[in-house]
C-alpha cells in the first residue's frame, strides 16, 4: 500500500470545476494581477483569522519580510525567534539588516519556549517572531505578555498555520503583523508560490500594500519606500479561493488522521507530538521523534510509506547563519530534535487504512533499532 506525503492531483480533482472556470475567465478578461480573486482571498482569510486586513503577496517569505519591514524592523534591531524552522523565518530578519536572536524550543510541541525569552532580551531587542510550527499556535499568551511588558513588536510566522487557533484566537490575530504561506505543500496551497500578510493595523496594512508594489505611494510612479515586486497572480488567488471552500473539511480530516496516528503509536517507542492546551491543531505536519530515525525511514521507504525530516539541521548551524548563533551546543533541545524528528504522511486524501499502515510500519521499525527493512 503506497502512502504518499502529498496528493495534489486529488486536491485538484476536488476543486476542478471552480478552478477551471475562474482560470478561464481570468485568461479571457486579461485581469491577471490584483483583481477580484485577490480581493476575495484577502477578505475571506482576514475574516477567518480575525483581523481587518489581508495583503496577498508572492510568497510566505515575502509576507514575513514585508510584515516586519512595514512594522519598523530594520538595521540594528534584534528579533527573537527559534532555529527549529524553515530558513525563511530567519532569512527575512537578516535581509532587513536586523539580527536574529535564537531561543530554544519545547521538545514536546516544537514551539518557542517562553521561559527562554527573558535571557535573550537586550537593549536592541525590537521584536519577537514565534513560529506556529507544524500547524499549532506557539504559546501566545506568555509570549504576548513578554512582548507587551518589554514594549516589543510581536510578529507571527503563521506560514504553517492557516486556520489554526487557540481557544478561538486565530494565528495572525496576536501580532502586529504576520505571514501566511500558500506554497504548494501547505494546508492551503497554490499552484506555485503565494503568501499573505495579516494585520489589524491600518497603517501597517497600507505600508504592506505599498511595499508589495515597489513601495509605490498613492500616486503612480512616486515611491514612499524601497519595496518589492510581490503581487499575487489572479490565477493563484482563484486556485486558493477554490481550495479555501474545502479547507474546513480538509482540516477536519487531518485532525482525524492525527488522532489515529496518536492512537496507533500510543505504545510505540517513539515520542508523538503534544498539542498545547486549547489549541486547534491543523496538523500541517505530524512529527514524531525516534532514536533510530534512519532505520525507521528505511523501513517506511521499503514499504512505500513516504516520510520527511523537517528539519535536519537547525538554522544557527548552517554556514550563512553561523554568525548569528553561538555554535553547536548552544540550543541543545533544538539540536536534539533535529536529530530525532520524523514527519509522517498526513493530508486529507489519505485513508484511515493508509495511516494505520504507516503507523504499523513505524511500530515495527521503532521496536527494532537495527531496522527490519
Ligand atoms: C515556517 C515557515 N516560514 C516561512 C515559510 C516561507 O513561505 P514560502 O515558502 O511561501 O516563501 C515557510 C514555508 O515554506 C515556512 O514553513
Amino acid at each position: 500500500m503506497r502512502v504518499p506525503f502529498l496528493d495534489l492531483e486529488a486536491q485538484y480533482s476536488e476543486t476542478r470545476e471552480a478552478t477551471d472556470s475562474a482560470v478561464s475567465e481570468i485568461l479571457a478578461t486579461g485581469r491577471y494581477v490584483l483583481g477580484k480573486h485577490n480581493q476575495a482571498l484577502e477578505s475571506r482569510l482576514a475574516e477567518m483569522h480575525g483581523v481587518r486586513h489581508g495583503i496577498a503577496v508572492n510568497s510566505g517569505t515575502d509576507a514575513l519580510r514585508i510584515a516586519l519591514q512595514a512594522a519598523g524592523i530594520g538595521p540594528g534591531d534584534e528579533v527573537i525567534t527559534t532555529a527549529f524552522t524553515f530558513v525563511a523565518s530567519v532569512e527575512v530578519i537578516v535581509q532587513l539588516g536586523a539580527t536574529p536572536v535564537f531561543v530554544d524550543i519545547d521538545p514536546s510541541t516544537f514551539q518557542l519556549d517562553p521561559e527562554q525569552l527573558f535571557p535573550a532580551l537586550t537593549s536592541r531587542t525590537k521584536g519577537v517572531l514565534p513560529i506556529h510550527l507544524f500547524g499549532q499556535l506557539a504559546p501566545m499568551e506568555p509570549i504576548a505578555r513578554f512582548a507587551a511588558d518589554h514594549a516589543l513588536t510581536l510578529f507571527e510566522d503563521a506560514a504553517q498555520a492557516v486556520a489554526s487557533h487557540c481557544k478561538g484566537d486565530f494565528a495572525g490575530s496576536w501580532g502586529k503583523a504576520s505571514g501566511l504561506s500558500f506554497y504548494v505543500t501547505k494546508n492551503l496551497g497554490a499552484a506555485g508560490d503565494g503568501g499573505m500578510v495579516l494585520t489589524d493595523d491600518d497603517e501597517v496594512a497600507e505600508k504592506c500594500r505599498s511595499l508589495r508594489v515597489h513601495g509605490m505611494g498613492r500616486e503612480r510612479y512616486f515611491y514612499d519606500d524601497i519595496g518589492y515586486t510581490s503581487r499575487m497572480a489572479e490565477i493563484q488567488a482563484a486556485v486558493l479561493c477554490a481550495k479555501l471552500d474545502r479547507l474546513d473539511e480538509w482540516t477536519q480530516k487531518r485532525r482525524e488522521l492525527a488522532a489515529i496516528y496518536l492512537d496507533e503509536l500510543r505504545e510505540a517507542p517513539v515520542v508523538t507530538p503534544a498539542t498545547l492546551e486549547g489549541n486547534h491543531h491543523t496538523f500541517h505536519q505530524f512529527t514524531i521523534r525516534c532514536n533510530d530515525r534512519d532505520a525507521v525511514m528505511a523501513h517506511l521507504k521499503a514499504h512505500e510509506v513516504d516520510s520527511a525530516i523537517y528539519y535536519p539541521v537547525p538554522i544557527h548551524l548552517h554556514q550563512p547563519y553561523e554568525a548569528f548563533g553561538h555554535g553547536a551546543g548552544s540550543l541543545p533541545i533544538t539540536e536534539e530534535v533535529c536529530q530525532t524528528c520524523l514527519s509522517l504522511p498526513i493530508h486529507p486524501h489519505l485513508s484511515v487504512e493508509q495511516v494505520r499502515f504507516a503507523a504499523a510500519k513505524v511500530r515495527e521499525a521503532a521496536s527494532n533499532p537495527a531496522g527490519i527493512a
